[in-house]
């Protein structure tokens, strides 16, 4: 079987619709046909100022999420970052393979960072994309399942796995991004020209998978669309009504031109009242199962553990190999 890995941040209460289409969908559906490996990526999440409180809270939030979403312990293996230390070891390796100028052509570090300015911006921030390629490397990744907002910082990975290869011997395998198109980048509800994210949405613009179904409800039938009345898929011209077009035949399973074929006649009110609909049939099974996981910490413990001690025995023979490519002498 195919290997898999990929990995989400625990930097908010909740994931959101965007995550799951785009990517936790994919995590489960990919548990029946690959050998696959996911992790909560604590240690990216203090690239940016934060509570240690609050990440230990989010990161178990985001297992049982995970969980919650279809994920089942015995068919992958489920685990957090920072209890295999070997993604901060094999970082540090290929941070020394890694041009500044590399690095500094990274757009998410340029958006993160425009905020502040680069000044007050970390240099964990600066070398994030280098431990995301090492998550991916360890574990001798063939395919990524991730939104279109990582597709460089893959490309930067196989370009990072091509170097060390072409340098020490052949040691990683070539990961390829597995995105699929049409849910790749869902929008901002308020702001349909900019995809939904954690860090950037104004709350009336993102679902909140564990937000009262009441008040996702009432944001989809909020959502900005036009002035014009057709219900067409046009991205340019229609982004608001293209994007609950796009949600609703990602989560009905139906195609997007039998959608518009049938809401022939029919208003935005209807489209909404729909995607309404679906989402809330979503979230509710879900964060029922979400808090009933987190009420059981022993189980949701002991998961965990037995899903590091999975990826450690992967991870730490990579490093082993990696070690010795590089020329470190071998701790007796
Ligand atoms: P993160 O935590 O921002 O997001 C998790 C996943 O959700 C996808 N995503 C979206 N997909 C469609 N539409 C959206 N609006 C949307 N917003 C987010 C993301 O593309 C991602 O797949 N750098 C990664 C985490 C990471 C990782 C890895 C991923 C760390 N190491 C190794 C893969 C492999 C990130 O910040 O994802």
């Amino acid at each position: 079987r195919p290997r898999v890995l990929s990995g989400i941040q625990p930097t908010a209460d909740s994931f959101h619709l965007g995550n799951y289409l785009g990517a936790l969908r994919q995590w489960v559906a990919m548990q029946d046909t690959h050998d696959t490996f996911y992790c909560v990526v604590d240690l990216h999440a203090i690239t940016v100022e934060h509570d240690p409180a609050l990440l230990r809270e989010r990161s178990l939030r985001s297992a049982a999420q995970l969980l919650a979403a279809g994920l089942d312990p015995d068919r992958c293996t489920l685990f957090i970052q920072s209890h295999v230390p070997e993604h901060s070891q094999l970082a540090w390796v290929l941070g020394c393979l890694t041009g500044f100028g590399e690095a500094s052509r990274m757009t998410q570090f340029k958006d993160k960072s425009s905020k502040g300015g680069t000044e007050s911006a970390t240099v964990g921030l600066f070398t994030y994309p280098v431990l995301m390629a090492a998550d991916i490397l360890l574990y001798q990744t063939d395919q990524v399942p991730v939104g279109e907002d990582q597709r460089q910082h893959l490309e930067l990975t196989r370009d990072l796995a091509g170097r060390f290869n072409g340098r020490y011997g052949e040691t990683f395998r070539q990961p390829s991004a597995y995105i699929v198109k049409d849910v790749a980048k869902i929008q901002d509800l308020a702001n349909p020209v900019a995809k939904m994210s954690k860090s950037s949405s104004s709350p009336a613009g993102i679902v909140e998978l564990l937000d009262d179904p009441k008040v996702s409800a009432k944001r989809v039938r909020s959502a900005v669309t036009d002035s014009d009345r057709s219900i067409t898929f046009d991205v340019a011209a229609k982004p608001g009504v293209s994007n609950l077009l796009t949600i609703l035949s990602a989560l009905r399973s139906v195609p997007v031109p039998s959608l518009v074929e049938s809401y022939e006649g029919k208003g935005y009110g209807d489209l909404k009242g729909d995607v309404a609909d679906a989402v809330v049939e979503l979230v509710t099974p879900f964060r029922d199962r979400t808090f009933a996981l987190l009420e059981d910490r022993e189980s949701l413990d002991g998961i965990l553990a037995h899903g590091a001690e999975r990826a450690r025995a992967v991870a730490s023979e990579t490093m082993s190999l990696v070690n010795e490519r590089v020329g470190f002498v071998p701790a007796k």
